[in-house]
């Protein structure tokens, strides 16, 4: 009977430090992931925005939800970049949520009047080989976004060529671009009916908030 209580002691103290290791090792790959990310918004944030602003647009942010153009209860952050306090342009962080593998984090750089300057993507988990042609480092793809507006091409036209879109997709890979030019329109729509909100707002306070 001691011999049973003494081995079942051991395996119970075994689970313990095997569930803490993981839950450690888990934290630990989330920060990298977040500082990961971090790094990537702040490289890319240089390239979707106007050279001549001047305001901090890193805390002069705010953040959202609006279930209609970002669903899945996402927060969407907008980064405002003004020019003697007028509004220039907004970088808005969101997810695609309908890609192959999961959520995917876009940043996308709109001008005050509505045009597209850019897209980027931060995060994704698509298939490497298939659907990764979003990153630039594989594929000039994502950069197919620059200078387009909700009326160019028409409503219609924002789709993937398989879909009698104007976007490409990849070769045997149509659900990842479909996810990414779906997003990108509703976030123009959104951008649309809301700028002048998106402007009025008060900037969020920094505490514990992700750039
Ligand atoms: C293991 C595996 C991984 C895949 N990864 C992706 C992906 O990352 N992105 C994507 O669009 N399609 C991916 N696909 C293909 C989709 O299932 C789907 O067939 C494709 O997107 C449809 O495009 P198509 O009509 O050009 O074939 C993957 C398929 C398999 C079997």
């Amino acid at each position: 009977m001691k011999e049973i209580l003494r081995s079942a002691a051991i395996l119970g103290l075994v689970a313990v430090l095997g569930t803490s290791l993981l839950a450690g090792v888990d934290r630990l790959t989330a920060s990298r992931i977040a500082e990961q990310e971090k790094r990537v918004i702040l490289e890319q944030l240089g390239q979707l925005i106007p050279d001549h602003h001047d305001n901090p647009l890193l805390q002069d942010r705010i953040s959202f939800q609006d279930e209609q153009h970002f669903p899945n209860g996402q927060t969407v952050t907008a980064y405002r970049v003004r020019l003697q306090e007028e509004p220039l342009a907004v970088v808005m962080k969101f997810q695609a949520v309908s890609g192959y593998n999961g959520n995917i984090t876009l940043l996308a750089g709109i001008n005050f009047n509505g045009s597209l300057r850019g897209v980027r993507v931060i995060s994704h988990k698509e298939t490497p080989g298939l659907g990764d042609g979003i990153e630039t480092g594989r594929s000039n793809w994502i950069l197919s976004f620059a200078g387009k507006t909700l009326q160019n091409p028409e409503p219609q036209k924002w789709a993937v060529k398989r879909d009698g879109g104007v976007f490409d997709q990849f070769t045997g890979a149509t659900i990842t671009p479909r996810a990414i030019v779906d997003a990108v329109y509703q976030a123009l729509r959104f951008f649309d009916s809301n700028r002048e909100f998106l402007f009025a707002e008060p900037a969020e306070t920094l505490e514990g908030l992700a750039p």
